[in-house]
């Protein structure tokens, strides 16, 4: 049976990029097909930038909450969080940590961007080999398809290039090599309110799990230009327009569209607009999750159980590959 696995660091809350691009596309798959999926919290991944261990455990409720209430079934996939399979994921990632070039990694986007950002000294080694325990992740379960956002690409690609190097080196077909699967219908990634990639480490989320003055917030804060209210507005350049197609229907977005050409229709009224269809189309899972939230013990007991299937999996998986590798100590 194929897997699916995919994670999100427990970095900040699920915003609406994570949402369209991962969250509402896996579960898709993982409620309705033949796969068996993974789905975790990658919290390990995200040491490397928050480094208060109670603000990461926070997070990874929320994370937890934001895949429930978007009605993930927990009956048919395994919701885990990376730190309840530690031991076996790091192990795994020493391996290949030992046969993977440096030079390889050290052209990997995400360590070129952070050494731009940080300097030498500051920067975590974490930083640098989180493509590793990336590929670990993945292949420790030999997963398949892996529901990401487009910034994930180098890292699946990676993954491969380390599957197919120790199955080379093994002389087996030890490891499936793993292929991303993008949501394509919402472009390259779903931009913040900067125009730019929504990212939990920019101040350009779009939160749909905050309050309602927060969220309006939020969206009265999407950058415009500066035409005036009667002037004529071109809504293919235009980030309100841009989120709002993302979210509201076609004949919504027609609607819009033709106020933006006609003019007389100021981005006000549009960001009024897109907060609107964001509380109508996300009223359920909104609800979901600031229930979930004040009830931690289903969370819990959540991760408890889907902690007990993934390290039975993983254990299992962990010993044959050491087997194979020839390097069981038992
Ligand atoms: P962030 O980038 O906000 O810190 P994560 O790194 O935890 O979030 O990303 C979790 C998943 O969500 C990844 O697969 C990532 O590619 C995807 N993702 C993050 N931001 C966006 C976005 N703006 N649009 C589409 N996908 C996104
Ligand atoms: N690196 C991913 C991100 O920042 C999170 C992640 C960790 C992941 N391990 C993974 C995603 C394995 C897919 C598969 O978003």
């Amino acid at each position: 049976m194929k897997k699916i696995l995919t994670g999100i660091q427990s970095t900040g809350t699920p915003h609406l990029g994570n949402i369209l691009g991962v969250i509402i596309p896996s579960i898709k798959i993982a409620n309705h097909s033949n796969f068996s999926s993974f789905i975790f919290v990658a919290d390990l991944h995200s040491l490397t930038q928050v480094k208060d261990v109670k603000k990461i455990r926070d997070n990874t409720y929320k994370v937890v909450a934001a895949w429930l209430a978007f009605g993930l079934n927990t009956e048919k996939s395994i919701l885990y969080r990376q730190s309840d399979v530690a031991a076996e994921v790091t192990e795994l990632a020493w391996y290949f940590n030992c046969f993977f070039p440096y030079k390889r990694l050290t052209l990997s986007h995400s360590f070129k961007k952070e050494k731009k950002k940080n300097n030498h000294f500051k920067m975590n080694v974490g930083l640098f080999t989180y493509p590793i325990l990336m590929a670990a992740d993945i292949l420790l379960y030999n997963a398949e398809i892996i529901p990401v956002g487009k910034d994930q690409l180098q890292h699946i690609e990676i993954a491969r290039r380390i599957a197919s190097r120790f199955n080379q080196k093994i002389g087996k077909k030890l490891f499936v090599l793993p292929n991303p699967f993008l949501q394509k219908e919402i472009g390259s990634y779903v931009p913040g309110t900067d125009g730019k990639k929504m990212s939990k480490s920019k101040k350009n989320c779009i939160n749909i799990f905050s309050s309602d003055d927060t969220l309006k917030k939020q969206i009265m804060s999407i950058h415009t230009d500066n035409k005036s209210l009667k002037d004529k507005k071109n809504p293919d350049q235009d980030f309100v327009m841009s989120l709002y197609r993302l979210v509201a229907s076609i004949n919504e977005v027609d609607e819009m569209r033709e106020k933006y050409i006609k003019g007389g229709y100021g981005y006000l009224e549009a960001k009024i607009a897109l907060y609107e269809c964001i509380i109508r189309r996300f009223s359920v899972e909104r609800e979901k999750f600031f229930f979930l939230i004040k009830n931690k013990s289903l969370l819990d007991r959540i991760l408890y159980l889907g902690a007990k299937k993934a390290k039975n999996i993983a254990c299992e998986r962990l010993n044959f590959i050491r087997k194979n590798f020839n390097f069981s100590p038992y």
